[in-house]
């Protein structure tokens, strides 16, 4: 009998420790705890024993069923509070490799309009953001281009009604910055801007940053200046820029600022046409018929401003040579950043 109660003992716990779910509680209190289980069966066998042996096997018997109940009560309450946390069911594998949560992160262009505010707050601009609709007379009138302009044609515009658009360029917020301040002033522009255009090279949203500034004795000099600080920054220190004469209504004179490709090292490719430089932004000093109309004296203030692509920049400095795969939104491309 003390063999067969041992057994008991043993197999019990055994078969507690392999419980993990709270529905399997049941029958292992009847098998054996219940009225009819195997121990209480034994004890009443008990007084078929010797009277020597009697009390040692009674004391036994009753030890283990203590044992068992409290066994089982701690088992109980174990189960419920893991199920109370949500953390029961199956059991942990604590081999298993850790999950891996995947975390975001900018958009390649939103890295380069932020390096590119960067560059510009080091050398004291302020940002500023207008929004992305636009009136006419923001985005082309008081930028010195009238209606009918030719100058309207290199801007497909998306039009609201006669006087509502949604911006084509950045420029816009030099009107309403001037409005607002008296010079001097250093503001650097990011937003979207929009045109009705779309192939390789063209996306009908794309963002720019315009950089302007305003205040006494500004030159050409002081233009060539900053965008060569913002050049090398952005690009490799040794990188070599050329000035070439354009034009825009709202600078004079106007320029447009290359690079040599980085692609093949000014010598030449398909991506610089062969001819060994990229343009990378349009920039000039600001016309005085864009100071009048915003009521600065053009005879007391000169400035310059500047136009950047950032989806451009960021081609040049990823090497990527289809502008759409910016916005296809497929991750394999956009994680690589
Ligand atoms: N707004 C022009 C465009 O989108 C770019 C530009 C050129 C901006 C010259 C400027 C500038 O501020 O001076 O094509």
């Amino acid at each position: 009998m003390e063999e067969e109660l041992l057994r008991l003992q043993s197999e019990a716990k055994t078969e507690l420790s392999t419980i993990i779910r709270p529905d399997e509680l049941e029958s292992f209190r009847v098998k054996y705890l219940g009225r009819k289980c195997t121990l209480t069966m034994l004890m009443r066998k008990l007084g078929e024993v010797s009277a020597q042996d009697r009390p040692r096997l009674g004391n036994l018997a009753n030890s283990i069923k203590k044992e068992i109940e409290a066994d089982f009560l701690e088992k109980e309450m174990a189960l419920t509070q893991l199920q109370a946390t949500g953390k029961g069911e199956s059991r942990k594998d604590l081999t298993l490799p850790g999950r891996v949560i995947p975390f975001g992160r900018r958009h390649p262009v939103s890295q380069v309009m932020l390096e590119i505010c960067r560059i510009f707050e080091g050398l004291g601009f302020a940002v500023a953001e207008g929004s992305d609709v636009e009136t006419d007379y923001y985005n082309f009138e008081a930028l010195n281009i009238p209606k009918h302009h030719p100058a309207r044609d290199m801007h497909d515009t998306f039009y609201f009604d006669e006087s509502v658009l949604l911006r084509t360029h950045t420029s816009p917020m030099q009107i309403r910055a001037m409005e607002k301040q008296e010079p001097p002033l250093r503001i650097i522009a990011p937003g979207k801007v929009y045109r009705c255009d779309s192939d390789i090279t063209h996306t009908p949203m794309f963002h720019q940053v315009e950089g302007f500034l305003v205040d006494r004795h500004v030159s050409f000099a002081d233009l060539k200046g900053v965008l060569s600080i913002f050049i090398a920054k952005m690009f490799d220190s040794n990188v070599a820029i050329r000035f070439r004469p354009s034009f825009f209504p709202f600078t004079e004179p106007s320029a447009e600022v290359d690079i040599a490709c980085v692609i093949c090292d000014g010598k030449g490719c398909r991506v610089c046409k062969q001819t060994g430089w990229i343009e990378i932004l349009g920039a000039g000093l600001i016309d005085p018929e864009v100071f009048r109309m915003v009521g600065y004296d053009s005879e007391k203030f000169s400035g310059f401003a500047f136009g950047i692509g950032a989806e451009r920049i960021a081609m040049l400095k990823y090497g990527i040579n289809d502008i759409r795969l910016y916005y296809e939104n497929d991750m394999r491309f956009l994680s690589q950043f």
